[in-house]
């Protein structure tokens, strides 16, 4: 197809995007959130690579999930977010042997909802992956049973396995439509298979309309497909922030899963020195496969503060990259691999005069790697 000709469409792919999908939610032209009357600041706790559903079938399977429970409980009683971003690897796809992963999703933003706090979801490279069979299963214990069993609503209590995996888009789908705190999105259809992309705004205490930061969520990939932020996101983000916001006036902030290759240029080589700040460095950092230009669009905008994502565990840091800063969040899970304490990622927008600060509120409460984002 010609350059022309693809111009030609793009009014009508945003049209379709976010106008026809099924779900109500999507025709709202842009879902905001408002910093708290009274308040002057707006609150952000990061939920990285829980991975609900991990190795289900064995006892220390369950008791994980009831271990990240209690972080995200401790971490939202402590520090009362306004709102909260569920950074990917919600659940642990490879090991779910029901019908429906959904569930385990539920459960893993259970905590959030139970206390009335908004939050979004994008997907990492385990949330949609396809089962992995267990080669214990093989042997004389072979397939456990109870644990593939789930009673449908028609009460039947009848068998309902699956080993193919919940797509991102039922997912998404049943996260949206059981939840109306949730403000995620399945983003516009032409960006297919990656769904989570959407923008939510931080508008101020006194109006609406006055946006205080924007706030881009993208799906790094991974999982039932290659670990990647296409082209046509890139050029989504790019249609996105030119449309909402021209000038750069108003700061934005970018979440997604996998660290970019970028992370690995600035990554701290032993321990962390400044200017990074942060608190684990124990591993490399494990980018997407290929970059299709979405680094070179936000470097290229003034207004772009930070990035935030999840996926390795062993790192927490915060490092600056050309005028803006990328951040792993914490590990936030006791599914997934490695034992480092864990902790959640908050930050902290403060509107006019804007900043962005961060810190790490751990499970045990202590607090540290406080760092200034907007400077
Ligand atoms: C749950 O958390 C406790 C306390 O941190 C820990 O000792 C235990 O090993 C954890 N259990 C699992 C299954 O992760
Ligand atoms: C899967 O679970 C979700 C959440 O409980 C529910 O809304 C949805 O209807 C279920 N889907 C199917 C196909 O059972
Ligand atoms: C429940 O299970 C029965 C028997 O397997 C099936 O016919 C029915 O469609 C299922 N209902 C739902 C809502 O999944
Ligand atoms: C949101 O859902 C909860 C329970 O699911 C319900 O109690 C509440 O009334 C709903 N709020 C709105 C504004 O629809
Ligand atoms: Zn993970």
């Amino acid at each position: 197809m010609s350059l022309t000709s693809l111009y030609l469409l793009y009014p009508l792919i945003l049209t379709i995007g976010f106008g026809s999908s099924s779900e109500e939610h999507d025709a709202l032209p842009l879902n905001y959130l408002q910093v708290r009357p009274g308040s002057s600041s707006f609150k952000i706790a990061l939920f990285a690579d829980l991975h609900f559903g991990e190795s289900a079938w064995i006892d220390w399977g369950p008791l994980q999930d009831v271990n990240s429970t209690k972080v995200m409980s401790v971490v939202l009683d402590q520090e009362t977010p306004d709102f909260v971003v569920y950074l990917g690897d919600v659940i642990t796809a490879n090991n779910i042997a029901i019908g429906n992963a959904s569930l385990y999703w539920e459960e893993a933003i259970s905590p959030t909802r139970a206390r009335g706090i908004p939050w979004a979801s994008v997907f990492g490279n385990h949330d949609d992956a396809p089962f992995e069979w267990p080669l214990e299963w093989f042997s004389a214990t072979g397939i456990p049973h109870t644990h593939c069993t789930l009673p449908n609503s028609s009460g039947s209590g009848e068998q309902e396995c699956s080993f193919r995996g919940t797509r991102r888009i039922e997912l998404m789908k049943n996260e949206i439509k059981q939840n109306n705190l949730s403000y995620s999105r399945n983003g516009p259809k032409d960006l297919w298979p990656s769904i989570s992309n959407f923008v939510l705004q931080v508008s101020s205490s006194q109006d609406p309309d006055s946006a205080v930061a924007l706030l881009y969520f993208l799906d790094s990939g991974g999982g039932s497909y290659p670990e990647v932020i296409s082209s046509s996101q890139a050029e989504w983000f790019n249609r996105k922030s030119q449309e909402l916001n021209p000038s750069s006036r108003v700061p934005e902030m970018i979440f997604w899963h996998i660290p970019s290759k970028a992370y690995k240029k600035v990554a701290p080589k032993l321990g962390i020195h400044k200017p990074c700040v942060g608190s684990i460095n124990r591993e490399g950092v494990a980018t997407q496969e290929a970059e299709m230009g979405i680094m070179k669009l936000l470097v290229k905008r003034p207004s772009v503060k930070a990035v935030f994502v999840g996926h390795n565990h062993g790192l927490d840091w915060c490092c600056p990259y050309e005028k803006l800063w990328l951040c792993f969040a914490r590990h936030t899970g006791y599914g997934g691999y490695g034992n480092w304490a864990r902790g959640t990622r908050i930050l902290e927008i403060t509107q006019q005069p804007f900043s962005l600060k961060s810190w790490i509120r751990m499970e045990d409460g202590q607090l540290h790697s406080e760092v200034v984002l907007s400077s």
